[in-house]
């Protein structure tokens, strides 16, 4: 081990997944634990606050020793506990808020708080080495849908915005519709490679006037409109090519906003973050955008997309070198906004 080497153990617990890594330097990912609840959660359509809390619970402790051991590290090998404290769930979030600091304090550590989309955005610091501020990144999970410019490490500026539901909240609710069940996002994206993109014409999901920001309850409630006008009118119709329509009403809009950003700003460079991100269409379309228009695009593997600690020790780690630490009585902050400290 090199003396001036940042080893950090972080934890993240904002939603239905309890995750621990090991990251060193902020881009090496030497352990990477993902405890999924979606199976339980399956049961009642979406996620259960209560159950997600119980579960972090219950999980936390193994796969926090699972991502030490992985790591072939133990707690005092580690130079600071890192863990993500909002925006998410609260009583999820308290979970690995209260266990980071019990670590921290038995072990003498630093502590440094993490915001959870800031993670997201860093993921693509572990996939990318290369990769350094100034860039453009879009931010679609379940929860946010912002354009952001990062400035610099830990520097944001939120630029476009949803104006009401999110990307991934809109994939949830149409998959839904479509009786599909949860989690949404995924089984869209494959229904959808069955359908026609081009069978039905859903609305964009723009705002006047603002060439930036989104809104995407209009196209849940389009899609639920048509599927009342077919059951109405006694005619079939096709899952996939609802699918397959609403997933690209979506993706066009998302590159539209994502290039026409990076063409305002002036800059290079297009990465994309969150849940959302793991979309096969999504992918190809930022691609495709990105290199017509001369702009170097980055994108992390599907399991630094959705939720992870990988992705929180990366944004930890910037925040470590520049000397942020947060006390004991660090809280969970269930809306936390980007760019809050
Ligand atoms: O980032 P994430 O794991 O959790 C939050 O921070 O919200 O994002 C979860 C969201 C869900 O809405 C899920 O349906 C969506 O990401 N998602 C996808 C795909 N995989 C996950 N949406 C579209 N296509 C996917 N392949
Ligand atoms: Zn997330």
């Amino acid at each position: 081990m090199d003396e001036k080497d940042v080893y950090i153990l972080a934890i993240e617990s904002s939603c239905d997944e309890t995750a621990a890594a090991v990251v060193k330097n902020g881009r090496e990912v030497l352990s990477n634990i993902i405890s999924s609840q979606i199976d339980i959660h399956t049961l009642y359509g979406g996620v259960v606050p209560e159950i997600a809390s119980r579960k972090h619970v219950e999980n936390i402790n193994p796969v926090v020793r699972e991502a030490l051991k992985e790591a072939q590290m133990t707690l005092n090998d580690v130079d600071a506990i890192a863990v993500t404290y909002g925006p998410g769930l609260v009583g999820a979030l308290l979970v690995g808020v209260a266990h980071a600091k019990a670590m921290a304090f038995a072990a003498d550590k630093p502590l440094v708080g993490v915001h959870h989309i800031e993670g997201h955005i860093s993921a693509n610091y572990i996939a990318n080495p290369s990769l350094e501020p100034p860039f453009i990144c879009l931010v679609v999970s379940g929860g946010h849908t912002h354009l952001v410019v990062v400035n610099d490490y830990g520097e944001y500026e939120v630029i476009g915005k949803t104006r009401d539901d999110a990307a991934g909240e809109a994939f949830d609710k149409v998959a839904r519709a479509i009786e599909l069940g949860y989690p949404g996002g995924p089984k869209i994206d494959k229904l959808a490679k069955e359908g026609n993109p081009d069978a039905i014409k859903f609305p964009k999901a723009v705002v006047n006037n603002a060439p930036l920001d989104f809104s995407f309850s209009g196209i849940k409630s389009a899609v639920l409109n048509y599927i009342n006008g077919c059951k109405m009118k006694g005619e079939e119709y096709s899952r996939a090519d609802i699918a397959a329509s609403f997933q690209k009403s979506v993706v066009d809009v998302l590159t539209e906003h994502a290039i026409t950003a990076c063409k305002e700003r002036g800059i290079k460079k297009l990465a994309i973050a969150g849940g959302v991100s793991a979309n096969s269409a999504i992918r190809a379309s930022l691609e495709q955008a990105s290199k017509k228009n001369n702009i170097e695009f980055f994108c992390p593997p599907i399991v630094l997309c959705t939720d992870n600690a990988a992705m929180i020790g990366s944004a930890a780690y910037y925040e470590y070198i520049k000397g942020v630490r947060h006390g004991y009585d660090l809280n969970a902050i269930p809306n936390l906004k980007l760019g809050e400290k």
